[in-house]
């Protein structure tokens, strides 16, 4: 099982293929290399979904590096190539393409307090921020597969730059403040589009409703001193 999800030249999926595994809620990797499915997968709410599929995206890349440095350090042989063996091959293929991204660091992206635990507990997976140079401007090197330190300077007892997660950025968008519409603001863990923008005129007061600003999505990765083998129940 092992080599045949880690190794090289493999057939690819149909898209209905594809398809009826989307349906059946992501594949999480086990520590031996064996793949799972979430037996509550059905029951689980979109938001649920979104969680669960995060949390197992980041843990599965983890452990998939893990296993990628077993087998140089194992150097096996190639298992026989039945016809079950090449689904599960093209199976393994599938999934390590939807788990390749680069591991580039990216600046810090900080955060007002009352942000910290809907972030940790996946309410929030995006933030708006005005890039301009009376903004922040550092933020307009994030790009994304980055991985950046989620910093919250202004959290009470906390070291003022220590990160309380590690974010993956997922999606990146150009819009501007007049265009900010509920379906994000829901996504930032906010009511509606006016609380957002009125949640962004905290942070940048001079913003008026023409101006141009980037919304960063992202995909908790890993929260501090967190062991990943509890992030997500598994079958
Ligand atoms: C991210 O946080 C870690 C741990 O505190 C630190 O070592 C690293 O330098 C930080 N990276 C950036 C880009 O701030
Ligand atoms: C709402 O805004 C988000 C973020 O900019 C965008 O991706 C989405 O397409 C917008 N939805 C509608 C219905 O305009």
């Amino acid at each position: 099982m092992l080599l045949l999800l880690l190794s090289g030249s493999v057939p690819t999926l149909s898209e209905s293929d594809r398809q009826q595994l989307d349906a059946l809620g992501p594949v999480a990797l086990g520590k031996d290399g064996s793949l799972h499915r979430l037996s509550n997968w059905a029951e689980l709410t979109a938001g649920g979904r979104e969680t669960a599929g995060r949390l197992i995206a980041a843990r599965n890349e983890k452990r998939r590096m893990r296993l990628l440095e077993e087998q140089a350090r194992a150097a096996e042989p190639e298992p026989e190539r039945t016809q079950a063996r090449w689904s599960l091959r093209a199976f393994g293929a599938w999934l390590t393409r939807r788990l390749r991204r680069p591991a580039e660091e990216g600046p810090a992206i900080d955060f007002a307090p009352e942000f910290v635990p809907q972030i940790l507990d996946g309410r929030k997976a995006a933030t708006t921020r005005y890039v301009g140079v009376d903004g922040e401007p550092l933020l307009s090197r994030l790009k994304v597969g980055h991985l950046a330190n989620a910093t919250c300077r202004t959290c009470s007892g906390r070291a003022s730059a220590a990160p309380f997660a590690r974010l993956r950025i997922s999606r990146l968008e150009r819009t501007r403040v007049d265009r900010l519409n509920g379906t994000l603001a829901a996504t930032e863990g906010l009511g509606s589009a006016d609380e957002l923008r009125a949640t962004l005129r905290r942070f940048y007061p001079h913003l008026r409703d023409a101006d141009p600003v980037r919304v960063l999505h992202f995909a908790l990765e890993a929260r501090p001193g967190e062991d990943e083998q509890e992030a997500v129940a598994l079958t």
